[in-house]
């Protein structure tokens, strides 16, 4: 964005519309959202669709609002768990008194109610709107109080004429308010908004022939959750990625590449950056020589020489001392023996400022679900210190490292 708003680019909201006069205002608030780059889904429900129709909602947010609790496509597609853990942050505007009561008190009998019931460690914000009688009624302030104690943020009620003709409190706020609500809620929660970083993911392909390659087994799973996490932290994200079966992740620039030449050329042309984490498994070594064709069995013969040559250190090459060099440069060490001792080694000969320790093979780091990982890191007087971390999910060792990361950005 250049008209000085925040860049919501890679955050994702869930906006649930209750029913309201104030929805009206919701189909705004999505259209001011998606121009600041969220990607917005919405959940209608019943009583919202007496104010706006799905439609409307559709038109604006990209997509069908969903409606059904019990819904067999709904439920495959994204089901109520999946659609409150895929979001950033959950806003409910407007929020009925009849919602705010059923998340008081823990209703889910519909989809908007069970996805907030099944949102326990995600941000919600309200945007109440009713009539002003019905907002200052000690049954809506108490279940105001008890959303407040479980840190649901709240935007409003604004004072004013309500729809029913009355003064007083309980107009939903207006757009621009709820709107940099959200907005200081991902600046505060965005710690690395206006770092640029790199990461590299995924094996590399190293071609023999038009058919053949050299690879091995990375799925790409912990370079792309570290992109993920990084983006998520609000920092401008380039992923330098080989062949993966994975989905892009959101709000992040992906440069496809299949080679170690490849990569570092997409490598180069993402500079500068701040930070960069070098989580691919490149190959060390490519064929010499590429067939132009299919190499031949040739019946019988002996199998063709292989010969093979240096790839470029990707890793190494952006560790080089110099002006334009990163000021964070973290790499992998894949080790199946004698793990520690030869991540020492690896990170003295690749000038990287971070490595972590990989221990991989039977079974273990490539493809995996969860990784194991130590943290060796250059202090001061050129010790090296190393953090051990329990196995966990890739998805946790990307966001234990971004905390790291952001740690040491101080
Ligand atoms: O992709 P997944 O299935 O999720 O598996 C994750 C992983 C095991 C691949 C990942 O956690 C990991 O350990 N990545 C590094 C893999 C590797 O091959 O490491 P290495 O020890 O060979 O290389 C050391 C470091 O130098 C790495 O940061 C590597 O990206 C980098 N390197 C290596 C060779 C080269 N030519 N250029 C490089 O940049």
């Amino acid at each position: 964005m250049n008209d000085g708003s925040f860049s919501l680019s890679h955050r994702r909201l869930l906006l649930i519309i209750s029913g309201g006069i104030a929805a009206y205002k919701s189909l705004d608030l999505i259209r001011r959202l998606r121009e600041r780059g969220a990607q917005v889904r919405c959940v209608l429900t019943s009583g919202g669709a007496q104010f706006i129709t799905p439609l409307s909602v559709a038109a604006l947010s990209g997509e069908p609002p969903l409606t059904q609790l019990f819904s067999a496509e709904n439920e495959q597609q994204f089901g109520h768990i999946r659609l409150s853990r895929e979001a950033d942050l959950i806003v409910v505007a407007p929020a009925s008194a009849n919602m705010i009561a059923k998340m008081a008190h823990g209703l889910a009998d519909n989809l908007a109610s069970a996805v907030l019931l099944a949102a326990t460690d995600k941000p919600v914000m309200i945007a109440p709107a009713m009539n002003g009688r019905m907002w200052e009624h000690p049954a809506t302030q108490a279940n105001m109080a008890t959303l407040a104690s479980r840190g649901i943020m709240k935007i409003g009620p604004a004072r004013g004429a309500l729809a029913c003709g009355e003064e007083g409190a309980g107009r939903m706020s207006e757009v621009d308010a709820i709107l940099s609500a959200i907005e200081s809620f991902f600046a505060q929660n965005a710690p690395l908004q206006g770092h640029r970083a790199l990461v590299t993911s995924g094996p590399t392909f190293e071609p023999m022939d038009p058919v053949r390659f050299i690879g091995n087994r990375s799925s790409g799973k912990q370079g792309h959750a570290i992109a993920a996490a990084l983006a998520a932290a609000g920092a401008d994200v380039t992923l330098v990625t080989g062949p993966t079966a994975l989905p892009e992740p959101l709000g992040v620039r992906v440069i496809p590449i299949e080679t170690a030449k490849e990569m570092l050329a997409a490598c180069k042309s993402a500079l500068p950056c701040d930070i960069v984490v070098c989580a691919a498994a490149v190959a060390d070594w490519r064929p010499k020589t590429q067939s132009t064709f299919k190499i031949k069995k040739n019946g019988g013969h002996a199998a063709p020489p292989l010969t093979m040559t240096e790839n470029p250190d990707i890793l190494a090459t952006l560790s080089q001392k110099g002006k334009s060099r990163p000021k964070l440069v973290i790499g992998f060490a894949a080790e199946t023996d004698a793990v520690i001792d030869n991540a020492k080694a690896k990170f003295a000969r690749k000038g990287c400022d971070w490595i972590l320790a990989n221990q991989v093979g039977g079974g273990k780091g490539f493809g995996a679900e969860e990784n194991s990982v130590t943290l060796l890191r250059r202090e001061a007087k050129g010790t090296i210190s190393a953090q051990a971390w329990p196995t966990l999910s890739k998805t946790a060792i990307a966001q234990k490292l971004v905390e790291e990361i952001v740690k040491k950005k101080g």
